[in-house]
């Protein structure tokens, strides 16, 4: 019986991956202009990392995690996301010591989350990454999300919404979470079993519930902006004033709160408003933890960043109907005629190769018309004839694909004449 693929993940095949190319090159290419450099983590951690990082009380946490006991008993995870394992490692290596402050940081690979597939919502998914860590300035704020908005604008997408709150400082949401608490108590029994636990563990969550997102509580629920205290406050508007200087639109949402506990001040995401994006539309999310590293172990450090997956954008530009350029085209294809041509042309793509041209030839003993086709079908610039006779004269018959112009070049010039 064949083996098929595990739920929730899917194969990149060739051309899509193509597309992830230029996704992949667009976001190290704007890493470098904004000084970000890129971490690279391990896929699997200590659980515990997951468990005191990201929240004990978060769906991710609770429900989502592809735990295992390693053979030496270790309670591991494949991580779920990529943040907790950016504060650890920094942390760990101490870069708070780091002459250059803030460190700035991305990162890129496959998080795995045990979650119900679904158009845009995978098991295993790719992301994308950034942190800057040490800096309590409302401009890297602003200028986190500008990276995020630039990465998608450069790939052509147009129908991007930017939803931006603010969670205040511990004050602030300590006072929020115990109105939160005082509204929901006297009726939480009308609650699903989860919002029930989450009202001593984190009251915050239960806006986020999806089964009891139409009860009349949620609409009257006290708001975080009139809990925030003075400072919050006016840390707010400050990335708010940045992001109108950077010319990016936004909306304020006080009833964005994300899924993950570390997160105080900013917190944003963008979604996708192109017409049949389907029912998930965050492209992308993130905000500030300025207790994360403390929560590690670490001294007390400020940070935000964001996280967006190449599904999901990707899904965006399909919505979209963005075309990118991921034409497939070689510079020569060879082909040969007669026995001892073929032979030659072994050497002769090695040739090529080695001077940085890319060429192909045929494996499979075609006819000529069929190496034609070949030679079509990779896009080849040119097409370079080999036979017997050619051979024994020292040349060889290249072709330009595009004007049909043929010339007759010597056989050891071949791979000087592309240049
Ligand atoms: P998150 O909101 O859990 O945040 O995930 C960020 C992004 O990852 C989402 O907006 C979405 O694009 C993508 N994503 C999440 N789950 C899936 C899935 N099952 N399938 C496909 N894509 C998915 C975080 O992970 C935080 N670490 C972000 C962050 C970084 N906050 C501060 N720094």
């Amino acid at each position: 019986m064949a083996i098929h693929i595990p739920r929730g993940t899917q194969d990149i095949m060739p051309p899509e991956v193509e597309t992830w190319h230029l996704i992949e090159e667009a976001a190290r290419k704007l890493c470098s202009l904004y000084q970000y450099q890129e971490i690279r983590t391990p896929i699997f951690e200590h659980t515990e990392l997951f468990s005191r990082g990201v929240g004990d009380s978060t769906d991710i946490v609770e429900k989502e995690m592809y735990n295992f006991t390693d053979r030496g008993g270790r309670n591991m995870t494949l991580r779920p996301e990529g943040t907790a394992a950016v504060v650890r490692s920094f942390v760990e290596n101490k870069m708070y010591g780091n002459p250059d402050q803030p460190v700035k940081l991305y990162y890129m690979g496959p998080m795995f989350r045990y979650e119900r597939p679904q158009a845009g919502r995978y098991r295993q998914f790719v992301q994308f990454g950034i942190e800057a860590l040490g800096s309590n300035d409302p401009a890297i704020d602003a200028e986190v999300i500008s990276l995020a908005m630039a990465l998608y604008r450069e790939l052509g997408l147009k129908k991007l919404k930017l939803v931006l709150n603010s969670l205040g400082d511990t004050e602030s949401r300590k006072a929020h979470r115990e109105a939160l608490v005082s509204h929901f108590q006297p009726r939480i029994g009308e609650f699903c079993e989860d919002c029930q636990k989450r009202l001593e563990k984190n009251p915050l969550r239960i806006l986020d519930c999806k089964k009891d997102s139409g009860h009349e509580l949620m609409e009257t629920a006290p708001s975080i902006v009139d809990y925030l205290n003075d400072s919050s406050r006016a840390y707010f508007e400050k990335v708010q004033e940045y992001l109108k200087k950077l010319e990016i639109p936004f909306e304020v949402d006080p009833n964005l709160v994300r899924g993950l506990d570390y997160y105080n001040h900013t917190a944003f995401e963008i979604m996708s408003e192109a017409e049949g994006f389907g029912a998930i539309t965050t492209l992308c999310g993130g905000g500030r933890y300025n207790g994360l590293a403390e929560e590690l172990g670490g001294p007390e450090t400020p940070g935000i960043g964001f996280a967006l997956s190449i599904e999901r954008f990707i899904a965006a530009l399909k919505a979209e109907k963005v075309e990118l350029p991921v034409e497939r085209k070689i510079d020569c294809y060879l082909v040969s005629l007669g026995d001892r041509a073929k032979d030659y042309t072994v050497g002769l793509l090695q040739e090529l190769r080695n001077e940085g041209i890319s060429a192909e030839r045929d494996y499979l003993g075609r006819k000529l018309k069929a190496q034609f086709k070949a030679a079509d079908r990779l896009g080849a610039r040119f097409v370079a004839v080999l036979g017997d006779d050619e051979l024994e004269k020292g040349v060889i018959n290249l072709k330009n694909m595009e004007t049909g112009e043929q010339t007759e070049v010597e056989l050891a010039s071949l791979a000087k004449q592309f240049r």
